[in-house]
């Protein structure tokens, strides 16, 4: 079974279906309100366990009810929650998500999130040991992010960076990372290249693999030093794109052993998949949904 190890964020998403955005100043009425788990880190766990990995997940949750909730849900996916802590004092993390037209913006408060230490991170350092991939992302405080990537390179494990918020990182944080795992925008921020508009010269400089993330077109993937190569995207109705990308990440983490073509082309369904249904966790798909998904898609 592969063993996949998850650094990052655990939020309670908060979920306002409206018919469309509101302007600025705008008071809308809004469909509907749901409480969804999400957060970047505890999605790619989610999603990676109900593929049939094996998962440990390291990060915070705070002493509200939400924390209860999210910790509780994320043992019930299966995953192994011995190094999640719960902090005194401070909330879960949050985000207000409004989803109208299956596109939505989102405002995330990190409250526990930003309680992840290098400490935890350290303490986890057996089970990094031992991973086929560690999966971490840019809701979490830097110096855990660097920690991550530091031990990971110590213990020979391969990380799949997902630079999610984008922000500049140090060239040298990626030059050890297995796979960088951006969307076009975010891979111009990590290299502080934000005026260059061709993606394909973008992955070139990237001192990295990486797997580029484009939305309905799929994705453009390049392992050292080849050309980028493209898997189309799926045809799905889109309904809510939130957690699609997390998706993309634990599928490509669980597959990977398959070969980079198969990881993406899994990677690319099970994201699909993600994107015809409501809400990150809620939408994630099982590994016999995604073998059935890709029967009739070819
Ligand atoms: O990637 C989607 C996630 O981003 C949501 O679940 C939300 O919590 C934000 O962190």
């Amino acid at each position: 079974m592969t063993r996949i190890v998850v650094v990052g964020s655990i939020n309670m998403d908060l979920v306002t279906l409206a018919p469309r955005f509101p302007d600025p100043g705008e008071t809308l009425t809004g469909d509907r309100f749901l409480t969804i788990p999400g957060g970047k880190g505890a999605n790619q766990a989610v999603a990676a366990a109900r593929l049939g990995a094996s998962v440990s997940m390291v990060g915070c949750v705070g002493d509200d009810a939400f924390g209860k909730q999210l910790y509780d849900g994320l043992a019930a996916e299966g995953i192994d929650v011995g190094h999640v802590a719960r902090i005194d004092g401070i909330g879960s993390g949050t985000a207000s998500i409004t989803v109208a037209g299956g596109e939505n913006n989102i405002v995330v408060v990190p409250a526990a999130n930003g309680r992840v230490t290098t400490a935890q991170v350290e303490a986890a350092r057996e089970l990094i040991r031992g991973a086929d991939a560690v999966l971490v992302q840019l809701e979490i405080p830097l110096d855990a992010v660097e920690a991550t990537l530091r031990i990971a390179r110590e213990e020979g494990a391969p990380v799949i960076l997902n630079p999610a918020p984008a922000q500049r990182l140090p060239v040298e944080w990626l030059s050890h990372v297995r796979f960088l795992t951006p969307n076009q925008h975010e891979l111009a921020t990590v290299l502080g290249a934000e005026g260059e508009s061709d993606f394909r010269e973008l992955m070139r400089r990237a001192p990295c693999p990486v797997v580029l993330t484009r939305g309905e077109d799929g994705a453009w993937f390049r392992d050292k030093d080849d050309e980028p190569r493209h898997q189309p995207g799926f045809k799905v109705d889109a309904v809510d794109s939130t957690g699609a990308g997390d998706t993309f990440n634990a599928a490509l983490a669980v597959y990977l052993a398959e070969g980079l073509d198969t990881a993406v082309r899994k990677a690319c369904a099970a994201a699909a998949i993600a994107v015809s249904r409501l809400g990150a966790q809620d939408g994630m798909p099982r590994a016999d949904e995604l073998a059935a998904f890709l029967e009739t898609h070819r």
